[in-house]
């Protein structure tokens, strides 16, 4: 009976596959058309027409098979579309691969012509379109690997030619509904010492940089890459650049919008979603040039330009006021012709400059580069090729130094020449200073030592008395006037195997960044939300359940109360008190529940939001930082009172990072600020950025990340768009409008200070206690500037590089009119 089932079972399941739509391989004389697709092996890839929405025009391409919306990553005929037709793909005889309309007319073609008995065409598990001999299956035709598009898929590879400075790289859609050729091209420039370099049209827009053996230089945080092998090979005929995924059960891959950033995207844990890694330009200082020649530029610092050691801007006023255009100039003239005594200053941690008009030497060492660099007098500085092992190789600059930055991690040794006199002056200055640092220090460690000591053994003799060993470490973390803990019941699995139905999938609730939630009721008809952990820490159970009453003391009306825990058989269990109204995103998402939240509520909302927040950064004794807040993490009550759920897991479950970096980012696509994301620091003001994210998406009813307006600009972009042309009321919710009349001055001082806790730089963003006050009316609001992840256009207030064609002297600072 059982093998009856299967069988039929069986026979239903081949029926159903729809074989006839989708095919593994394509042979001569056999074609593609209308919605039939081509699919690779396992199922990861799908290729065949599809339309934009709203538009005649339709395209050949390749797209992640499982996911939606649907994520194309290769075009073929990307500028040559099939209007007002249907398109069919063929492959000929002959190996070529051709794209006809419904009249028969040609609207693309591989151009490939072999005489191979026998072509196949295949799409391959890792995304690449191939046409191969059928009798040889290792020999390729041809693939769509070789013709990057706008996405960069692991195995895929950039390359320029070193032979005749021919690139093929990536390039932009023209904006986000048009894949034609855009403006901007992600390629290697092979002038000088090759590097990553993003441009606009002729124009030098943003340059990743050179390699250095690990990283390209301009990597903020090698950390973030660390499943990822990305090599770079220089060959006597051409440069390439490409990566693979050491780990196969991540996705990653990155593009560049039609905006010239460059961002990569990884599966979000639920497999479902696209999670942003990284967006780039990350800050200002990543536009090529920014402040100009001879300076370096510091994310991290206030004004963020500051002319290399040694020298002084060119012009002070234009420089007090911010206009970095015509950068820096040496104090003092090097001495080269005469006595040839000039030195070199270490600039730590940098990203090196632009190496387009650089030397180097693969076999020559650090000193030697030195004195190489000393013979020649317009050489300005120099640097190792290659930072593993000690370092190798050398790199010189000549003349003008261009597009430094200061990397808060990473980076890499830069020696700049200076005259005898500037070393003198800096190095007097730091060793007086190192003297002053190290005695400090000295009878710091003393003193420290002596005092630990006595403490020890006061505390032992105590201990001693009243045998409490162990209880001290976890009871010192705690503020002493609030010991009454609550001890939380710890239930038992069964309870909870019984209150879910088994985990049953009816009883999901939905999956979270830390694994799925399920809806139960126990036995006493309470119903109940269970969190089920999918993380495989190595905490131990003693230090899990630690952790769990530490959450559980952490009591407020805009906080999920947790009922209790359970731990039993690898299962990590959370109980918390079950919201009726489910979350803030399943309302504010939909086109017809979000009537269902007025302005005043949604107002209430993010006050509420604002006082948990505050709670958990400043006055609970733990003081979290939530780090995955978002609207689907914000629970609603029956009264649609916002409660935050999720507070405290990742400390929970990887421990206190107290430093504030990480390698793990937790956090999700859109919400995620960009010192976590770029550099995996974190601080109460990451919170307030995601915080900032969730009131412009309340405001609006529509997501950040995926907001489908054109011209790529996301939520933040256009909210900081509208802000700039002073018409912020365009961004809210068409249920909203009516709201306007009476809530105008409440919804506008809800734009702004969702704009300022999006800014760029953290120092800049409230905290959120300022934020309440500013809610509240309160306080008086500052003008925000630029948020993060804005897209600047190059030569905002900068200088602007032009690009030669192929060997000339490739760069030219445009002195501005
Ligand atoms: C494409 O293939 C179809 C069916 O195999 C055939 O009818 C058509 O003539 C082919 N077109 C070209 C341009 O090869
Ligand atoms: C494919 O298109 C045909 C006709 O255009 C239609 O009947 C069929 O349902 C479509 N199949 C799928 C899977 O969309
Ligand atoms: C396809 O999946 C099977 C089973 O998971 C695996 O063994 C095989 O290597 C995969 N093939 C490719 C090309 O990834
Ligand atoms: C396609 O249709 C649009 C409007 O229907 C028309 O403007 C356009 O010229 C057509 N294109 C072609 C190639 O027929
Ligand atoms: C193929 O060759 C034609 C004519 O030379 C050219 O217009 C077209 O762009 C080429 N196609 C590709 C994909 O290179
Ligand atoms: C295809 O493979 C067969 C067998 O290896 C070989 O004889 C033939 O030359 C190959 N054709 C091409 C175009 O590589
Ligand atoms: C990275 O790739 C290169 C070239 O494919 C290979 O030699 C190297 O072993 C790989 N490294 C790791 C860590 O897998
Ligand atoms: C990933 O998969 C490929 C082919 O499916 C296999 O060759 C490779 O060894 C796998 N790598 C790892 C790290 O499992
Ligand atoms: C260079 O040498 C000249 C004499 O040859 C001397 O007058 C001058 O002070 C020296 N300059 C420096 C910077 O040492
Ligand atoms: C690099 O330096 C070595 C040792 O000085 C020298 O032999 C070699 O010719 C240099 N290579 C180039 C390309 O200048
Ligand atoms: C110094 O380097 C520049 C740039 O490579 C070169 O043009 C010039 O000839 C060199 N001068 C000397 C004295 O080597
Ligand atoms: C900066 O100074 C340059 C002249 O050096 C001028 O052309 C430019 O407009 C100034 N930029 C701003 C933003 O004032």
């Amino acid at each position: 009976m059982e093998n009856f089932k299967v069988l039929v079972y069986c026979f239903l399941l081949f029926h159903f596959i729809p074989t006839f739509n989708t095919l593994e391989t394509i042979l001569p004389g056999h074609s593609i058309k209308g919605n039939e697709t081509l699919i690779s092996t396992n199922g990861t890839f799908e290729a065949g027409f599809f339309n934009f929405d709203n538009s005649n025009n339709q395209y050949f391409g390749i797209w992640y098979k499982e996911i939606s919306p649907r994520t194309v990553v290769w075009i073929a005929n990307r500028d040559s579309a099939v209007e007002n037709s249907s398109g069919v793909l063929n492959l000929t005889d002959k190996g070529t691969l051709v794209i006809v309309d419904s009249q028969g007319v040609m609207k693309w073609s591989s151009n490939t012509s072999t005489t191979a008995a026998k072509p196949i065409l295949q799409l391959l598990e890792n995304g690449n379109l191939v046409v191969k001999n059928e009798t040889n299956p290792d020999s390729i035709l041809w693939q769509s690997f070789d013709f990057p598009g706008d996405t960069l898929l692991p195995g895929m590879r950039i390359r320029s030619s070193l032979v005749n400075g021919d690139y093929k790289g990536l390039v932009s859609w023209r904006d986000s509904q048009d894949p034609s050729t855009g403006l901007y091209s992600y390629h290697i420039d092979t002038n000088g010492f090759p590097q990553v370099v993003t441009t606009k049209g002729n124009t030098l827009f943003v340059r990743v940089g050179s390699w250095n053996g690990n990283s390209l230089s301009g990597a903020t945080s090698v950390d973030l890459y660390k499943s990822f092998n990305i090599t770079f090979v220089i060959t006597e005929k051409e440069v390439s650049y490409g990566y693979e995924l050491l780990d196969n059960s991540t996705v990653s891959w990155y593009k560049i919008n039609s905006l010239g950033q460059i961002t990569r995207f990884s599966l979000s844990d639920d497999r479902k979603t696209w999670q942003i890694f990284f967006v780039g330009p990350a800050d200002r200082c990543d536009n090529y040039g920014f402040c100009g020649a001879n300076s370096k530029c510091d994310p991290d610092k206030s004004p963020v330009c500051e002319c290399l050691d040694g020298f002084i801007p060119k012009s002070k006023e234009k420089w007090s006021s911010q206009n970095w255009t015509d950068g820096c100039v040496r104090r003092v003239k090097l001495d080269c012709d005469d006595n040839n005594s000039d030195g070199f200053l270490n600039q730590v941690g940098m990203k090196l400059p632009d190496t387009s008009k650089s030397w180097f030497n693969k076999s020559i060492n650090l000193e030697e580069c030195e004195r190489f660099c000393l013979r020649n007098c317009s050489c300005t500085g120099y640097a190792n090729l290659d930072i593993r092992d000690g370092g190798s190789g050398c790199l010189i600059w000549f003349n003008d130094i261009l597009d430094v930055k200061k990397l808060s991690n990473g980076g890499q040794d830069f020696y700049m020449r200076v005259a005898a006199s500037e070393l003198d002056h800096n190095t007097g200055l730091n060793k007086k200073k190192l003297a002053g640092i190290l005695v400090g220090c000295i009878m710091f460690i003393v003193i420290m030592i002596i005092l630990g000591i006595v403490i020890h053994r006061v505390r032992r003799k105590k201990l001693e008395k009243s045998g409490m060993n162990q209880v001290v470490s976890l009871k010192n973390q705690i503020d002493k006037k609030e010991n009454e803990d609550i001890d939380i019941p710890i239930y038992d699995l069964s309870t909870i195997v019984n209150a879910t139905n088994n985990f049953s999938i009816d009883n999901k609730l939905g999956q979270g960044g830390f694994g799925p939630v399920y809806k139960g009721k126990l036995e006493n008809g309470q119903d109940i939300a269970v969190k089920r952990l999918s993380n495989t820490s190595e905490q131990g159970p003693k230090e899990f359940i630690n952790e769990v009453k530490l959450i559980a003391n952490l009591q407020h009306r805009n906080l999920v109360k947790l009922l209790g825990c359970c731990i039993q058989n690898h299962e990590k269990l959370l109980i918390y008190e079950f919201m009726i109204n489910r979350s803030l995103d399943y309302f504010i998402f939909d086109q017809t529940r979000k009537s269902l939240l007025h302005w005043t509520r949604r107002f209430q909302i993010i006050r509420g939001i604002a006082r948990g927040l505050v709670y958990l950064h400043e006055d609970s004794r733990l003081r979290i930082i939530h780090r995955d807040l978002k609207t689907s993490n914000i629970l609603l009550d029956e009264n649609m009172n916002p409660k935050i759920s999720d507070f405290g897991l990742a400390r929970t479950l990887w421990g206190d990072e107290a430093k504030g970096e990480t390698r793990r980012v937790v956090g999700t696509h859109g919400y995620i600020s960009p010192e976590y994301a770029t550099r995996g620091f974190f601080s109460v003001k990451s919170d307030v950025f995601s915080f900032g994210v969730i009131i412009l998406e309340t405001i609006s009813g529509k997501k950040n990340r995926e907001y489908s307006g054109y011209h790529d600009l996301d939520l933040l972009g256009h909210a900081w768009r509208m802000w700039c042309e002073k018409t912020p009321l365009e961004l809210i919710d068409k249920p909203l409008t009516d709201s306007i009349v009476v809530a105008e001055p409440e919804i506008l001082r809800c734009v702004q200070i969702g704009l300022l806790c999006v800014q760029e730089r953290a120092d800049d963003r409230p905290t959120m206690s300022a934020a309440i006050l500013m809610l509240n009316g309160e306080k008086t609001l500052p003008e925000p500037k630029e948020p993060a992840f804005y897209p600047h256009q190059s030569g905002s207030s900068s200088g602007t590089a032009v690009l030669h064609s192929k060997n000339e002297v490739s760069i030219t600072l445009l002195q501005a009119r």
